[in-house]
């Protein structure tokens, strides 16, 4: 047996030159044709930090109409399409488990900083964060009681397999106490996978102790990762189908019956096809649900509306332009596109009395493409498609995060060998999850509907949030871009029974769909690549906009490009606007063993929201400024440079293209 460290795996020469799973070299084949781009396809390094631009697309014509108005019912009652009651954590992460240690931290006793930050953002505006640890290299998950150099995951190459199979992931009990105690610290909700590899050797450890050490913080088991995929990618018998799952999820329900150690029995997640080879459809003809509804908590799909993988793999054709598919985000129709296949099992899910969950997604699978899922357009995209989603009866939805050699994550810690002098980089998609958070807020008890505004334009696109039966927000997305502002769009709500005096409204802005780092959410940034620390920057920023209410509307532009969520009253803003940021600063650094703490002050206040002083809506009191944050990260930086040691936060998952 070889041991693989990544590292070693990356840039070892004979294994780049096989074109393997985790070399990063192919992406430089992608071409761009963006022109503002300096580097453009000339760059060869890692995918996170791929400098390509994108032009924005062309204005559509016909133009859309830059004034329209938006007439809304106050009461929940008297409006048709409304979504099913959703949660502000509606957007939450998958993170491919073998980069756990990157992202989530190193063990249980150094975790990562930035990450914290990261999740109490949302947990700030949502309550809770959902967290996903898995992917396809769950599949081939066994856990062992340790790992040298106190590592919680290691990498097993089987000596005469090709580097393209899938390797063993070794991980050890301590992964699932580093997510125990970020839970501690932060309200994260975790969702794992029982490995599905080889059903002839069950490995049930993660349920025996994820359900042991997480308790009601592990929301639920995944039984099977893309099982459509099972037989395109050789992990089981070409003709393995939807019965054979049926009967490989079966032989799971009764291995965990008959485990002395597990105890809980209906927290099982299926089918979670790609909608690649099979359709939910598919599955569902097989009596699954009735067959297991006693075991299944959730139903779940997982779908990338697009693929890069021409880029990486023979077979594909000819690479895609990511200039090209640019445009094809940047509509409304995309994530209606998405959602629509998926609208019958939502109906079935909900029949069944089961969540149905988005469980793994993105921009497009092989890594995404470079300009575009980094882009300001994908935070959009992604906002967008996340609200449809909503109204199409998902109950939440996982952004996929990877390693260093994909395009689409909504946040990257810096490769480990320059830790020591870089932070993180959080991409514009990262916004979106905050944006979509507060646009549904933590009552659980938001109800979304599509306005299908402007003539049910494809660049305008527009919804209303009703919480708790009554008009609380409206979301406005302008797809285009033009700096000349005469795209900007002014959208005049009136309400039924007249509108209030003002609303208020925060933005999410930049200044191009291509721009990659220059986005603010509220006024507020996480700044450019390798400069975050997981904390927004600068002072909230809250426009209050007068409204004419003897001509009953409130007009609210929406720049080009932009997304604007407007609050009908004071409170609907103070419950999804965090008073206080919850950082979490490192404390302590000790000696050679450089053990990191968290401020346990922290803990007070991770999971507040609320109290916005009524009507004052401009700032918030006690964000952190970019100042302090450098001036307390670099000691944790250089912690993680010291601990980190051989590994580089790679994504490893063999593919997970539909
Ligand atoms: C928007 O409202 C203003 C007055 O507040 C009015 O002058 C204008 O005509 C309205 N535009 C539309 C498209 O309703
Ligand atoms: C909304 O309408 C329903 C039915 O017309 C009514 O019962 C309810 O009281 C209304 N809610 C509010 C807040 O007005
Ligand atoms: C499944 O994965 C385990 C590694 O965790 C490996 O030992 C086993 O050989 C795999 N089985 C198959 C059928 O690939
Ligand atoms: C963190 O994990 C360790 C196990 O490695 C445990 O002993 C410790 O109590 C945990 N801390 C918290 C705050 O949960
Ligand atoms: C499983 O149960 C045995 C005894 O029933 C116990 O010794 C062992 O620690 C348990 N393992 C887990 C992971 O709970
Ligand atoms: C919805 O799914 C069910 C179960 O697979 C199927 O029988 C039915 O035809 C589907 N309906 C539509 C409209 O696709
Ligand atoms: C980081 O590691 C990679 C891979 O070994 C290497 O190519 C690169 O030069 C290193 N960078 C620094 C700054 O050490
Ligand atoms: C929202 O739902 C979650 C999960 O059921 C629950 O823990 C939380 O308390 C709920 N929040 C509110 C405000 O009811
Ligand atoms: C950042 O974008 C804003 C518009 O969103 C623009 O006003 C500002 O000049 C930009 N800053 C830089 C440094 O490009
Ligand atoms: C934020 O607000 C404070 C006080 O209101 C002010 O002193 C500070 O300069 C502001 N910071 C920025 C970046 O605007
Ligand atoms: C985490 O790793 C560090 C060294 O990298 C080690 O000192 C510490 O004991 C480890 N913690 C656990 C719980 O294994």
């Amino acid at each position: 047996m070889v041991l693989f460290f990544l590292l070693n795996a990356i840039f070892s020469a004979t294994i780049a030159g096989a074109v393997t799973v985790y070399s990063q070299v192919p992406f430089a084949a992608a071409s761009t044709s963006a022109t503002s781009s300096a580097l453009g396809s000339t760059y060869t390094g890692l995918a996170a930090y791929d400098p390509t631009v994108l032009n924005p697309p062309p204005i559509p014509s016909p133009l859309p109409p830059n004034q329209f108005g938006i007439q809304l019912s106050n009461n929940a009652s008297d409006v048709q399409g409304l979504s099913i009651p959703l949660s502000g954590a509606f957007l939450g992460f998958s993170v491919e488990m073998s980069v756990a240690d990157q992202v989530l931290g190193r063990n249980s006793s150094l975790l990562q900083v930035p990450f914290l930050n990261l999740m109490a953002l949302v947990t700030e505006r949502a309550g809770r964060v959902h967290v996903r640890v898995g992917g396809n290299t769950q599949e081939y998950a066994t856990l062992v009681p340790e790992l040298s150099d106190y590592k919680i995951i290691a990498k097993e190459q089987v000596p005469g397999e090709t580097p393209t199979d899938t390797p063993t992931l070794l991980y050890t009990p301590d992964i699932l106490y580093m997510m125990a105690n970020i839970s501690a610290l932060v309200n994260t909700k975790w969702y794992l996978g029982i490995p599905l590899n080889d059903t002839s050797h069950l490995r049930l450890a993660i349920a025996e102790y994820g359900e042991r050490i997480l308790g009601d913080n592990l929301l639920g088991l995944q039984v099977g990762n893309e099982p459509d995929l099972y037989a395109r990618h050789d992990h089981r018998q070409p003709t393995y189908g939807p019965y054979d799952y049926f009967g490989e999820f079966g032989l799971v329900v009764a291995a965990m019956q008959a485990d002395p150690n597990i105890s809980v029995l209906n927290n099982l997640i299926a089918p979670s096809v790609a909608t690649g080879d099979w359709t939910p459809e598919d599955v569902w003809n097989t009596g699954f649900i009735p067959a297991y509804t006693n075991s299944l908590s959730i139903l779940t799909v997982e779908h990338y509306p697009d693929d890069n993988c021409a880029a990486l793999y023979a077979g594909f054709g000819a690479p895609k332009d990511p200039q090209t598919e640019f445009a094809n985000y940047l509509t409304h129709a995309s994530g209606r596109g998405i959602v629509q296949p998926y609208l019958n099992s939502s109906a079935i899910a909900r029949a069944a009395g089961k969540p149905f969950v988005m469980f793994e997604t993105n921009t497009a699978s092989c890594g995404g493409f470079p300009g575009l899922s980094d882009s300001f357009g994908a935070a959009l995209w992604a906002v967008d498609y996340a609200l449809q989603m909503g109204v199409g009866g998902f109950a939440h939805a996982l952004l996929h995060v990877g390693g260093q050699d994909v395009y689409y994550n909504p946040f990257t810690p810096p490769p480990t060998n320059q830790s020591s002098y870089h932070q993180w980089s959080i991409n514009p998609i990262f916004y979106s999850v905050l944006a979509v958070a507060e646009t549904l807020g933590p009552s659980n008890n938001s109800q979304l509907v599509d306005l299908a505004a402007n003539g049910d334009n494809d660049y305008t696109p527009a919804y209303a949030v009703y919480e708790g039966g009554t008009l609380a927000r409206v979301a406005l997305i302008n797809y285009m871009t033009d700096p000349s502002g005469a795209n900007d769009y002014t959208a005049n709500i009136s309400v039924d029974g007249g509108v209030p005096q003002q609303v208020y409204v925060k933005y999410l802005l930049a200044p191009s769909v291509g721009e990659k780092t220059n986005v603010t959410w509220a006024g507020q940034t996480f700044g450019g690549r390798f400069e975050s620390d997981g904390r927004l920057r600068g002072n909230m920023s809250v426009q209050t906009v007068a409204c004419d209410q003897a001509a009953n509307s409130c007009a609210v532009t929406v720049p080009a490009p932009g997304f604007a969520l407007v609050f009908l009253s004071s409170g609907a803003l103070s419950e999804s606007s965090p008073t206080s940021t919850a950082t979490f600063p490192t404390t302590v650094v000790t000696g050679h063993a450089h053990a990191a703490s968290v401020d346990p002050s922290a803990l007070a206040t991770s999971n507040g929201h609320g109290g916005m002083d009524a009507g004052a809506g401009s700032t918030s009191k006690g964000s952190s400024g970019g100042g302090k944050a450098a001036g307390v990260y670099p000691s944790v930086a250089v912690l993680v440079a010291m601990l980190a040691g051989v590994g580089v936060a790679m994504r490893a998952s063999a593919s997970q293209w539909p």
